[in-house]
């Protein structure tokens, strides 16, 4: 049993915990619940059906195709495990609803959620859940992405390693998630190109600035790169977060015609 010590909680609520116990397994976030500072607790909801049959899903009323999860046995996981013994329910853990109908899964999103002890993620499966899960259950309701998935379970995994990324020790390098593609210290800008040995690789030569050992240059090209590579594959982000008035510039130098692209300039 390892000590849990703070960092993020996370209730996961599927009907296939086995999909996510070997994600959890491996690497970075085996490693972060192994110390403790990551908890990750698998709930089946089909331990919390009553019938016979342990029966989670039913066909819709009104009729059509697919199946619609059921709400008791989604509402009986949901409240013991969040009310536990003392049947008092802690009002302050968001309760979340992985579905492709929710609000787009982003960076600021999993910052805001980092910001929580602890998270409840219930997986959607079948068509659809019954409504009233969504109305008096879910608190919040995430999608992560403009597709459609077979369930929640890929979605909550998602959740769980971007947010738990964010707690602190839980990467070896303190520092190294603050210039993360996407994330806010990097003003929404993509990372530039990475290089290691060896310096020639099938004829393709790294940038000599890289061995130059001159550090505010390293610096410069780096900025520079982060610049070219977010305006040639993700101009939106530059729309979001307007580049400063020499950023502008060094874009303009290099053939982008910022104002075509609706990128205006940060005063
Ligand atoms: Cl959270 N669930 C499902 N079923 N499909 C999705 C999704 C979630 N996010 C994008 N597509």
């Amino acid at each position: 049993m390892v000590e849990f010590s703070g960092g993020c909680r996370f209730e996961v609520f599927t009907l296939f915990p086995p999909l996510l116990e070997g994600f959890l397994g491996e690497s970075i976030l085996k490693r972060a619940i192994d110390r403790g500072l990551v908890a990750v607790n698998l709930h089946n909801i089909r331990d919390y059906a009553v019938d016979r049959h342990r029966t989670c899903d039913a066909t819709p009323y009104g009729g059509g195709g697919g199946m619609v999860l059921k709400p008791e046995p989604v509402y009986a996981a949901v409240e013991h495990v969040l009310e536990g013994d003392a049947g008092t329910r802690d009002a302050n853990v968001p309760v979340i609803l992985l579905s492709p109908q929710g609000r787009l899964l982003t960076q600021k999103v999993v910052e805001d959620l980092s910001a929580h002890p602890r998270l409840a993620l219930i997986c959607g499966r079948y068509e659809g859940f019954d409504e009233r899960i969504r109305i008096g259950l879910a608190t919040d309701e995430i999608s992560i992405g403009d597709y459609v998935l077979n369930g929640g379970e890929v979605a909550a995994m998602v959740v769980v390693e971007a947010v738990s990324r964010l707690v602190p020790g839980v990467l070896g390098f303190d520092d190294s998630t603050r210039n993360d593609s996407h994330s806010a210290g990097m003003s929404g800008r993509l990372e530039g190109p990475h290089y290691t040995r060896p310096a020639v690789f099938r004829g393709q030569s790294i940038p000599p600035v890289l061995t130059s050992g001159h550090h505010a240059e390293v610096d410069r090209w780096r900025h520079e790169q982060s610049l070219l590579r977010t305006v040639a594959r993700r101009p939106d982000l530059l729309v979001r977060y307007p580049p400063d008035a020499k950023d502008a510039a060094f874009l303009t130098e290099h053939g982008y015609d910022l104002q075509s692209l609706g990128i205006e300039t940060k005063e």
